[in-house]
């Protein structure tokens, strides 16, 4: 097979990637590891930042989202037994989409589809040859046999577990969190409008939605958790007690859970996102810890970076763009890892250190929880990250 881009993996990135290339002529192929049923169905974010909902609407992707999508304008910090509100747009004049991933990909999957040009499925990359030499080529299996995909470049986006990670001899900056997440979807009505970010004495709780009907909910817990400790009645027992608060007229509302996993919480950044004519974008680049609800909407300001400078590439052969691909995106993905880092810290319990460090480390998150819901200058910095800086932010 032959191609002008070669796309690895269809998650957003991947997807993204292709409809914008699609769009300025340039011919690609996906592969994605999976079946189209596992990608449509695997649950993962729901935070889509104004400048992503922009983007997908102004090249023809944004549809169904536009209809089925919920607006917020703020969301909760809870400490305390109190809630306090963060007005996003009061004070940073964007607001926030909430609308799951899964369905933003069933979307993507539909539009490439209708394209006509190819993507296929259970279609691991398996490696790759002459990545540093004019015609890189594609190791990937199909159908029981190993097949070759020739291309001018390679994308990358085949996520933190792909093979275009490992490929890249770049250097990788991490840190990894004392913690990790158990998320639930659950058959139950939000029980509030906007988002609630929990700091508890015994962990971190979020309480999000995917539809008025449907509720998403999670729990700090060890990162080495095993999912079968924590049966229904514990899961909401717990989200009880630390989604609590003193309003008596307050109550979480339950109901069946549908899906359940755990998520580990790290920080990763490969620098720089680029080897020979492999170009790394999204989550095979980078990993932010998900309480800055961040990581789609890097991965597609990735993909708007490398579109335009490919384009530049094909329309009339300047490299200038693609050579600045991986310090452009850097910029962006470094104040994304601050800020995501900046929520964790500040939410999470630390089980790290003895009593002292402990009690020091929570008297320095409760100044911080203070200090961001009294001072305007404090929220808006808060706010102005949470929706995201401006696609043109650094360009
Ligand atoms: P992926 O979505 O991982 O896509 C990569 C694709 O490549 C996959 O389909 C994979 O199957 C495929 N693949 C892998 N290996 C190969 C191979 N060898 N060959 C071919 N294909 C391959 N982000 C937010 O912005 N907001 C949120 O609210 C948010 N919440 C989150 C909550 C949870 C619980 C989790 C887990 C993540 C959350 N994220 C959030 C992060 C977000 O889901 C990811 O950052 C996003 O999926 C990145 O998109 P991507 O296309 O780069 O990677
Ligand atoms: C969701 C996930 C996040 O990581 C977050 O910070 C907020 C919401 C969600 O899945 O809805």
């Amino acid at each position: 097979m032959r191609t002008q881009v070669a796309i690895l993996g269809a998650g957003p990135a991947g997807l993204v990637l292709a409809h914008l290339l699609h769009l300025r002529g340039i011919d690609s192929v996906v592969l994605e590891r999976q079946t189209r049923e596992h990608v449509e169905r695997r649950i993962r974010a729901g935070v889509l930042e104004h400048g992503t909902v922009a983007l997908l609407r102004e090249v023809g992707l944004a549809d169904r989202l536009l209809r089925e999508r919920m607006v917020h304008h703020g969301l909760e910090l809870l400490f305390d037994g109190t809630g306090h509100r963060i007005d996003l747009t009061g004070l940073a004049g964007r607001e926030i989409t909430i609308y799951g991933q899964h369905e933003l990909v069933k979307d993507l999957i539909a539009a490439r589809l209708a394209t006509g040009r190819p993507l296929l499925f259970s279609a691991p990359a398996v490696g790759f040859s002459n990545l540093d030499g004019a015609t890189p080529v594609v190791h990937f299996v199909h159908e029981g046999r190993e097949r070759e995909l020739r291309a001018d470049l390679v994308a990358g986006c085949d996520g933190f577990h792909g093979v275009s990670r490992e490929a890249c001899p770049a250097e990788t900056f991490s840190r990894d969190y004392p913690y990790a997440w158990l998320g639930v979807l659950a058959d139950a009505p939000p029980s509030s409008e906007e988002l609630i970010y929990a700091y508890h004495d015994r962990g971190f709780a979020l309480h999000s939605m995917r539809t008025p009907k449907i509720t998403r909910l999670y729990l700090q817990v060890p990162p080495d958790e095993d999912l079968a400790a924590w049966p229904d009645e514990r899961i909401w027992a717990e989200l009880r007690t630390r989604l609590g608060r003193d309003d008596p007229g307050w109550q979480l509302a339950g109901g069946p859970i549908l899906e359940r996993g755990i998520t580990a919480l790290r920080s990763v950044v490969t620098e720089p996102m680029r080897y020979g004519r492999l170009f790394l974008a999204g989550d095979a680049a980078h990993i932010v810890p998900a309480t800055g609800a961040k990581g789609l909407n890097l991965a597609v300001a990735d993909v708007a970076v490398l579109a335009t400078a490919l384009a530049q590439w094909y329309s009339d052969g300047r490299e200038d763009l693609l050579d600045a691909y991986s310090a452009t995106c850097l910029t962006r993905v470094w104040r994304v890892q601050h800020f995501s880092w900046w929520m964790t810290q500040l939410l999470h319990r630390d089980p790290r250190g003895g009593a002292d460090e402990h009690a020091f480390g929570q008297r320095l998150q409760r100044s911080q929880l203070e200090y961001v819901t009294t001072s305007t200058a404090a929220a808006r910095t808060l706010a102005e990250n949470y929706v995201g800086l401006p696609m043109d932010w650094i360009r």
